[in-house]
């Protein structure tokens, strides 16, 4: 089965000699202080940020984690449907978690959230952008007016931005009540890994790290992000062809069913698809070979989400979704 229902990078992030020089060299007999910071300032230097603005953690997920529990107490809103690990990290420690639901389309009404925001006044606002699972992009302005809002109610807003990598780049202020959530799962090819940072202002980083342990990733991982990050072009490179595989998965829904499934357009590495045949389509493609993204909620019941696979199992997606096309066609001209 061909994984394609996790968002992973279906390409590695450095070649096996690189990797065997990076091992080779490691000294795991010490403990990784230096090696951290040479991380840092790498991925510091990488997006001109301060080194005092950036901390790692084992995945992003642990720094959804880390503000459910270092962030001051109160209830937390997201959006329904995002990341459910929202909703589990919330749960773990019994914080209050509320929801804005997504229009009938999967969009969300950036007045809704402004009301629930002044209704519920909440610790913080998590969101991610481009939006998973949806794959849209809100705008910066969008971004810009949720933001002072928390600001006005006292609270922080939580940018998880998992795949900005795949969108559009803006630049945020800096401020004590906005957090950046990144991976290295993604776009860096280095799910396996288990590497996810932080940004803000200093002061909401040591807040943050209050609950930090003293030695956050190991030797062998922080080589590898270093080696990665000290080398711009290899990174160039690397998401060039990972934004190469997103548009043509596009392509794949886009051209192919696009006038009888809802195809959202998407600023990420996968495509969520809605509505009467999405799943009828989605377990064709099950049952030929490929894993998608099935949803057991309510509201997803009619999705399926496809992420990126290699160049070749893209083309054979293809010609299984071509397959799965002929066959409606012919049940419809036979119905009709
Ligand atoms: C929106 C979002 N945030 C965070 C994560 C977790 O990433 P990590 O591998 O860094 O824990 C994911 C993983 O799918 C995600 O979709």
């Amino acid at each position: 089965m061909i994984r394609i229902n996790k968002n992973e990078s279906p390409i590695p992030a450095l070649n096996p000699e690189i990797l065997t020089d990076i091992i080779t060299k490691a000294e795991f007999n010490f403990y990784p202080d230096e090696e951290y910071d040479a991380f840092i300032n790498a991925y510091a230097n990488y997006y001109q940020l301060s080194p005092t603005q950036v901390s790692a953690a084992n995945g992003s997920d642990e720094w959804i984690q880390k503000c459910m529990i270092a962030l001051p107490e109160g209830p937390v809103l997201t959006l329904n449907p995002d990341f459910f690990m929202y909703t589990a990290y919330a749960n773990q420690i019994n914080r209050p978690i509320h929801y804005v639901d997504a229009e009938d389309d999967y969009t969300f009404s950036l007045s809704k959230i402004k009301k629930e925001i002044n209704r519920l006044k909440p610790a913080f606002f998590i969101m991610s952008v481009p939006h998973n699972p949806s794959g849209i992009q809100y705008s910066k302005a969008f971004l810009d007016e949720i933001g002072d809002l928390m600001k006005a109610v006292g609270g922080y807003f939580i940018i998880d931005e998992a795949y900005l990598d795949f969108g559009d780049a803006y630049q945020i202020e800096h401020q004590d009540h906005i957090i950046q959530i990144r991976t290295l799962s993604k776009a860096f090819a280095i799910a396996g890994l288990r590497v996810g940072m932080v940004i803000s202002t200093e002061k909401t980083i040591q807040q943050l790290n209050r609950i930090a342990h003293p030695y956050p990733l190991n030797t062998l991982t922080l080589n590898i992000a270093t080696a990665l990050f000290s080398d711009k072009q290899l990174v160039n490179q690397l998401l060039q062809r990972q934004r190469a595989l997103c548009e043509k998965l596009r392509n794949i829904f886009e051209k192919n069913v696009s006038d009888i499934i809802h195809v959202i357009p998407s600023k990420t590495n996968f495509v969520l698809t809605y509505g009467d045949y999405a799943n009828d389509l989605g377990q064709y493609i099950n049952d030929h070979g490929f894993l998608p993204r099935f949803y057991n909620e309510e509201n997803m019941k009619q999705t399926v989400r496809y992420s990126i696979a290699t160049e070749s199992q893209l083309d054979e997606l293809e010609q299984i979704v071509l397959e799965w096309r002929k066959e409606y066609d012919l049940s419809k001209s036979k119905s009709n």
